[in-house]
């Protein structure tokens, strides 16, 4: 299977070719839709979802940020995503549900309390986002969404501009990716992604405040823990990227992504993945590849209905 057949339409399956939308769709103008990317692996059990409930959860989030009045319960939502991996026959999937302000006929900004929401799930095969081992970085020229200026937790499809604009800059250059800053010079976040430094050991990460919520993020701030991997959440600048030990992007997309270098400085001169770096790795990748049932997986190859403790 190449691609999407069915989208999830409003609670019915139609042919892509179908799934269409008026021009004068609000979100079309105004970058007024929230959406997720999350990824299903083919584990030894099967097809799982990673993080499932997070993610339907964050997607519900970034809704409310932009008052949308949330058509399908979460129950709902998180059996269509289900549903949309069966009926497209996939294996291992990048699923991506959007919600968004659909049409009136109008061009107010404003929505009316009656606005209609729509909300559409297809998937997609992903292999690897960035294209290398270990990744060239660029600081942008732009800073990220201030979170004065936005619900910047919110996964708000307008925010993608801006990481649109500085993935622009690396076009025709040799790096990979941007490397987003705030208004104070800290770090915040790639174009899609977080990152951590790893200094002394310990990993160091973006606080939450200018950043997206990140679930891969979580999760690997949780399996360092558990680990016995230290891990502070504390502002830092892109000197102390290049200063550092080890550097990586988190992401469902990206995964786990070593960073080689930033600007052309390269980090602790080494090339490729640092020791800290292989061990989240490896915990990362050991969640769909073991034998072992992981808490952070909803296995749906077997199962027509839910756990109970996402029903809810
Ligand atoms: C701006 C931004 N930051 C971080 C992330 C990583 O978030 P997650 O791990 O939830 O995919 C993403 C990916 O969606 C992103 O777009």
């Amino acid at each position: 299977m190449s691609d999407t057949q069915y989208v999830w339409y409003n609670g019915k399956f139609i042919p892509k070719s179908e799934a269409n939308t008026p021009v004068t769709t609000h979100a079309l103008h105004y970058g007024t839709a929230v959406f997720e990317g999350i990824r299903a692996y083919n584990t030894p059990h099967g097809t799982a979802v990673l993080e499932l409930e997070a993610h339907v959860d964050r997607f519900i989030y970034s809704m409310h940020a932009l008052n949308m009045k949330v058509p399908f319960s979460k129950a709902e939502i998180t059996q269509a995503i289900i549903d949309t991996i069966k009926k497209n026959k996939f294996d291992a999937c990048y699923i991506r549900p959007l919600a968004f302000y659909g049409d009136v006929g109008g061009v107010r900004v404003l929505p009316n309390d009656d606005h209609p929401i729509d909300l559409i799930i297809f998937c997609l095969p992903m292999g690897r986002y960035l294209d290398a081992d270990s990744v060239d970085v660029m600081t942008s020229q732009y800073i990220r969404i201030h979170p004065k200026s936005s619900v910047c937790d919110a996964k708000i499809s307008g925010h993608y501009v801006n990481s649109m604009l500085a993935s622009m800059e690396c076009k025709g250059t040799h790096y990979h990716e941007a490397l987003l800053l705030d208004a104070d010079g800290n770090v915040a976040e790639g174009a899609a992604q977080n990152i951590f430094i790893v200094k002394d050991g310990a990993l160091i990460t973006t606080p939450l405040g200018t950043i997206l919520n990140g679930i891969t993020r979580k999760l690997v701030i949780k399996l360092a823990r558990d680990n016995g991997i230290t891990v502070h959440e504390r502002y830092f600048k892109p000197e102390d990227i290049i200063h550092a030990d080890e550097a990586f992007f988190t992401g469902t997309a990206a995964e786990i992504t070593p960073i080689r270098s930033l600007d052309d400085q390269h980090i602790a001169g080494h090339g490729e993945a640092g020791p800290i770096t292989k061990t989240i790795k490896e915990l990362f990748h050991h969640i769909y590849s073991s034998s072992e049932r992981s808490d952070s997986l909803t296995y749906i190859n077997n199962t027509h209905t839910l756990e109970p403790n996402l029903l809810g």
